[in-house]
């Protein structure tokens, strides 16, 4: 059962070197999170998911931790972070942090010791380490840089070096099964950092690379399930309260394995890329694009429908509009369009997540040099757009000092003019948050069933005593609806009902009661 403080929550998730710089430094930190706060609970939200936070070299933005417990100075203390945990409560906003469990630094001072000269020692075995020191043509393994004589396996960059938890089915000298003591102490050196942060006032973890633990692991992944699970139970005795939401997009493996919660991401096995952000494609055939040739829903759907039943009750599958790995939805789709999207990914069920910015259309910035580890994804992590003035309200540092450059168009979109127009996008995620929270059938664990799906026809839902609809074409198009008197509630663009049929404009959002 996913935790009861779900059923109504919306996320924002903050990159937190990007969103507001208090101390003039040119990096976001977590006073400026702090002073936010109002903003993002007047937006709508009341759960926060932090990008990693901890003390790092920044090779990966964060995701390379070189001290789990303690916050990165560059944005506060840890008390500093403890107060935000209060000051958020006392709003009724909820904080996950981001836990990244598969991997750590290569300046963790587990790793130092595992990689030194003098072995064996309490760490040896912390890390994956292959009794070869030469693995040449395998890119997973890095040799050549540590002092034992061996090569180790990374999670992700080479600065990432794979934690341990073990094998399922051993096949080489040098993989330790899973419930080998060195194994098992990886598994409770991740629960105690859990217990930390969670014993000082956090709600729980976004987790990194969830199916990552154990590695050449079969299919269904019950090894790397089997921690989850035993995670899940520690959770379960002594924090009741706390959530987990996976990085996996395997909702059928994660949630039963224990997890509140998964994300729908970009991968190929997702088709959600073919709602919001078809940039690989020859044509760009996003759902919500007005002019796709050839606009296709069910791809996406299909998939989406059968984890739908297959773990109704279980847990909640999370639609993210965004987040910091991906171009932001803007890229491809112009304001109105975005409404459309918007209005789709806030009255799904399961829990939907605002990547900040993305409530104001702020722009991927292309062609930027990459920034701690980002590539192609720094154009999606550049400061946030709050007013006109120094910066656009991000930071008083000079330009040159901030994290990444601010968009540097002169109508780039910013929260206080977005503020003052009521038709602004800002001011329409506004509405549908509103409307989400005050209407039971649309929040997480809601009833959900599509009606209609046909491709270039509107897209039609039922969430229990409500019907939805939208038409992101051009031209207006009828729909038969599955009561006679229905009548609009919420409506972006035009909509009419006559009897049993709803006719509902080019580019428009109706909710029916
Ligand atoms: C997924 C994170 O979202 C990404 O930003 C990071 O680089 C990798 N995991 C490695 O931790």
């Amino acid at each position: 059962m996913p935790a009861k403080w779900l059923k109504d929550a919306v996320f924002y998730e903050i990159y937190p070197q990007s969103f507001k710089d208090t101390n003039k430094d040119g990096i976001g930190d977590f006073q400026g999170i702090i002073e936010k706060l109002d903003y993002i609970k007047a937006l709508g939200c009341n759960a926060l998911w932090i990008n990693p936070c901890f003390d790092s070299p920044f090779h990966d933005a964060g995701y390379d931790v070189r001290d789990y417990k303690k916050a990165a100075g560059r944005y506060g203390t840890n008390e500093d972070l403890y107060r935000l945990f209060d000051e958020a409560h006392k709003k009724g906003i909820r904080v996950l942090l981001d836990l990244v469990p598969g991997h750590t630094s290569e300046e963790h001072p587990w790793f130092r010791q595992s990689q030194s000269a003098d072995q064996p020692n309490e760490f040896s075995n912390r890390y994956i380490w292959t009794d070869n020191w030469f693995c040449g043509s395998n890119l997973n393994y890095i040799a050549g840089e540590a002092e034992r004589p061996n090569a180790y396996i990374v999670n992700f960059f080479k600065c990432q070096p794979a934690l341990n938890f073990g094998f399922l089915k051993p096949q080489e000298p040098w993989q330790l099964p899973m419930d080998h003591p060195d194994c098992v102490a990886t598994r409770e050196a991740m629960k105690d950092v859990m217990r930390f942060w969670l014993s000082h006032g956090c709600d729980g973890f976004r987790v990194d690379m969830a199916a990552s633990l154990v590695k050449y692991d079969d299919e269904v992944k019950s090894g790397t399930c089997a921690i989850w699970r035993e995670v899940r139970g520690m959770l379960d005795s002594e924090f009741p309260e706390a959530a987990i939401v996976a990085e996996w997009a395997r909702p059928d493996l994660s949630l039963p394995a224990g997890f509140d919660m998964d994300f729908i991401l970009n991968d190929p096995h997702t088709h959600y890329a073919s709602l919001l952000r078809d940039y690989n494609a020859p044509v760009d055939n996003t759902y919500f694009k007005k002019d796709a040739p050839a606009r296709d829903i069910n791809r996406f759907m299909d998939v989406y429908r059968r984890w739908y039943e297959q773990t109704k009750g279980v847990g909640y599958i999370c639609l993210p509009t965004c987040n910091h790995d991906t171009p932001r939805p803007r890229f491809g789709l112009d304001e109105t369009e975005l409404k459309l999207a918007y209005a789709f990914i806030f009255t799904m069920p399961g829990v939907p997540f605002l990547y900040y910015g993305d409530e104001i259309g702020m722009r991927y910035q292309d062609g930027l040099p990459t920034k701690e580890g980002g590539y192609q994804r720094t154009g999606t992590r550049t400061p946030m757009q709050w007013d006109g003035g120094k910066n656009l309200g991000f930071s008083e540092a000079e330009a040159e000092a901030l994290y990444l450059p601010v968009d540097p168009a002169a109508d780039a979109p910013t929260v206080a003019a977005q503020e003052a127009d009521p038709a602004s996008l800002l001011n329409t995620v506004k509405a549908l948050l509103k409307l989400r929270h005050e209407n039971a059938d649309l929040q997480a664990d809601g009833p959900f069933e599509a009606l209609c799906s046909e491709p270039e026809k509107p897209f039609v839902y039922r969430r229990g005593g409500l019907v939805l609809a939208v038409n992101p074409a051009g031209e207006a198009a009828t729909v038969r609806l599955p009561a006679q008197g229905m009548k609009p509630i919420f409506t972006l663009g035009n909509a009419s009902v006559d009897g049993g049929t709803l006719t509902l404009g080019a580019q428009s959002f109706v909710v029916l009661k």
